[in-house]
C-alpha cells in the first residue's frame, strides 16, 4: 500500500496548510514538538514531514511490537549511509542477517560478569580525574565526563591509555567525529557533505585517519600478541577470540575489527558522559538527594586513608568503590536510573517499514517513518506520577515489575537494544559513587541550561557547576 493511497487511514495527527511548518518546529525544538503531539494526539500519532509519513508511537506495547515482536518488518531509517562513512559495517550501521550474525559474535564479550573487568579502569579514571580538581574550582562537567568516559572507553577496548597511544588524541578525534554525526544527522545535515571543503567535513576526514591508522596498528600489535599474552585483558582480544563454531561464524577480518572497535568508541562514550552530566545536575538541584546519596556512599565504602600522593597524604576519604560494591549502592542506582528518565542519553529511535504493517487500529503503509521518544514516554504521567520530579525513591521493585516494559527504554530493546548497557551501568555507578564520595559541586545560578537533542541529549551550553571537596 502506497503512504498516499486513498485507501490509508491515518491516526489523528498535527496538519498544516504551510508546508514544513511542523518540520521546522521540530528542528528548532524537537522534544517540546513531540511532547505537545503526544499530549494531544496519545498513543499514535500521524503527521508528515515534508512529503515524508511519520508515526509517533507512544504506546509501550506499541514500541515492544515495533523493536522486538516484529523487529524484522523494520529497518534503521535515516544516516546509516552518512554513518557508514566513519563506522563501515560495525552494529549500529549494519543490517539484517550481517547485523545479526554481528551480534551474535560480540555480545558475549558484553556479558555482565566479563563487563565486571572493566570497573578498575573506571575507578582509576574517576579518581585521577578527581585528583586534577580543585576546591572552589569551577568548570564544565559536561566537558570532564566527555573526556573521563572517551579515555575509559579507548582503555577498556584499547587496554592502553589513550593519552600515550601515538597520536595522543584519540579522545579529541572521537568528539571531532561525535560532533560531525550530530550534525549530518540532522534534518538538512546531508547538505555539509555536499561541500567539501567546509571546515567540519576537512576535520572530520583528518580525525578519521588518524583513528583508523591507530586502531589498524592496535589489530596487528594485538593479533602478534594474542599468542604470548596472557592476561589479554581488553575487549580487543575478546573481539579477536570471538568466534561461534556451532553458528558456523568465523573470527572477524582486520577490517570487521576495525569497524567494530570505533562503532563501541563512538557509541560507548558520549551517551554515558550525557547520563552522568544531567546526574550531578540533577543532584545539585535536589540537594536532599545528594545528601542520601552520600549517606549510602558512607555505610557502604566506609572512611580510610586518601594516600593519593597528594601533600595532605593523611586526609581521610571515602574508600574508592569496586564492581562488588554496585549490589549495595541501591540508591546511587536510583539516582542514575532517574536521571535516565528525566534526560534519556537517547532520546528518540526512528525505524522504517519495510512491508505494510498492522498497528493497532491503522496500517501503517511500507517506507513510513515510526518514532519512538523515550523522552516523551518517560514524562508520561500515567507510568511516572508527578514526571518533572526528580524523585529517585519512585524505583521501588513493586514499581518496576508493574511497569510495562516500554515504559522505560533509555537502553532501546531487541536484538538491536544497546551491547553496551551493563557496561554502562557499571560505569554509571562506579563514577557517580566515585566523584560523590569526594566532591559536591554547585550548578553556577547565572548558568543557562536547555536540551540540545541531537543524536544524544546534551546540555546546549555545557554544565557549569562549581566544585566543593568533602572534608572528614
Ligand atoms: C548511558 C549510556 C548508554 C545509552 C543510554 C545507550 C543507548 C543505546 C540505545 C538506545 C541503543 C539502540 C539504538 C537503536 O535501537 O536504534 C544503543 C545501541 C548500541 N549501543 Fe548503547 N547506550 C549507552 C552506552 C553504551 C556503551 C557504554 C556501549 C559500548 C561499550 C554502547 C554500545 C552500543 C552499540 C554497539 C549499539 C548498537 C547495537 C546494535 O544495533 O546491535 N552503548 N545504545
Amino acid at each position: 500500500m502506497s503512504p498516499t493511497s486513498p485507501t490509508v487511514k491515518y491516526p489523528p495527527g498535527p496538519t498544516s496548510l504551510l508546508p514544513n511548518k511542523l518540520l521546522r518546529e521540530f528542528i528548532h525544538n524537537p522534544t517540546e514538538t513531540l511532547m505537545a503531539i503526544t499530549n494531544k494526539y496519545g498513543d499514535i500519532a500521524h503527521f508528515k514531514f515534508a512529503r515524508q509519513h511519520v508515526y509517533l508511537l507512544n504506546n509501550p506495547d506499541f514500541i515492544e511490537d515495533v523493536l522486538v515482536k516484529n523487529h524484522k518488518n523494520f529497518k534503521k531509517s535515516r544516516g546509516l549511509q552518512v554513518s557508514k562513512r566513519l563506522l563501515g559495517e560495525g552494529l549500529v550501521t549494519s543490517e539484517g542477517e550481517y547485523h545479526d550474525r554481528q551480534r551474535r559474535l560480540i555480545q558475549p564479550a558484553f556479558l555482565p560478569n566479563l563487563v565486571k573487568k572493566y570497573g578498575e579502569i573506571v575507578t582509576a579514571y574517576s579518581v585521577n580525574m578527581c585528583r586534577d580538581w580543585k576546591d572552589e574550582e569551577k568548570l564544565d562537567i559536561h566537558k570532564s565526563m566527555i573526556n573521563l568516559t572517551s579515555a575509559i572507553i579507548s582503555k577498556a577496548v584499547l587496554g592502553s591509555d589513550i593519552k600515550s597511544t601515538e597520536g595522543s588524541q584519540v579522545g579529541d578525534d572521537l568528539l571531532t567525529c561525535a560532533e560531525y554525526f550530530n550534525r549530518l544527522l540532522m534534518p538538512f545535515g546531508e547538505l555539509i557533505e555536499k561541500i567539501p571543503i567546509l571546515p567540519i567535513n576537512k576535520g572530520f576526514q583528518q580525525a578519521k585517519e588518524r583513528l583508523d591508522s591507530i586502531v589498524f596498528n592496535m589489530i596487528k600489535e594485538h593479533r602478534d600478541n594474542a599468542a604470548k599474552e596472557t592476561s589479554k585483558s581488553d575487549l580487543l582480544y575478546t573481539l579477536l577470540d570471538s568466534q561461534d563454531s556451532e553458528a558456523g561464524i568465523k573470527r572477524m577480518t582486520d577490517t570487521q575489527l576495525r569497524d567494530e572497535v570505533m562503532t563501541i568508541f563512538l557509541a560507548g562514550h558520549e551517551t554515558t558522559a550525557n547520563a552522568l552530566t544531567w546526574t550531578f545536575y540533577l543532584l545539585s538541584e535536589y540537594p536532599s538527594v545528594e545528601a542520601k546519596l552520600y549517606e549510602e556512599l558512607k555505610s557502604v565504602l566506609g572512611i580510610s586513608n586518601a594516600n593519593d600522593g597528594k601533600q595532605d597524604a593523611n586526609r581521610l576519604e571515602l574508600r574508592i568503590p569496586t564492581v562488588d560494591d554496585i549490589p549495595n549502592l541501591e540508591y546511587t542506582e536510583k539516582i542514575v536510573r532517574e536521571s535516565m528518565r528525566l534526560y534519556p542519553p537517547a532520546w528518540t529511535l526512528g525505524r522504517q517499514a519495510i512491508n505494510d504493517y498492522n498497528l493497532g487500529d491503522y496500517v501503517i503503509p511500507a517506507k513510513s517513518i515510526i518514532l519512538m521518544s523515550q523522552y516523551v514516554m518517560h514524562h508520561n504521567p500515567k507510568y511516572f506520577p508527578e514526571p518533572d520530579l526528580f524523585y529517585p525513591e519512585r524505583w521501588t521493585r513493586e514499581t518496576r515489575i508493574q511497569l510495562p516494559r516500554f515504559s522505560y527504554f533509555p537502553f532501546g530493546g531487541g536484538i538491536r537494544g544497546c551491547i553496551g548497557e551493563a557496561f554502562a551501568w557499571m560505569e554509571g555507578i562506579l563514577i557517580v559513587a566515585t566523584v560523590c564520595s569526594r566532591w559536591r559541586m554547585f550548578h553556577e545560578q547565572n548558568h543557562k541550561v536547555e536540551l540540545k537533542p541531537l543524536i544524544t541529549l546534551r546540555p546546549k551550553y555545557g554544565m557549569k557547576m562549581q566544585l566543593e571537596q568533602k572534608k572528614y
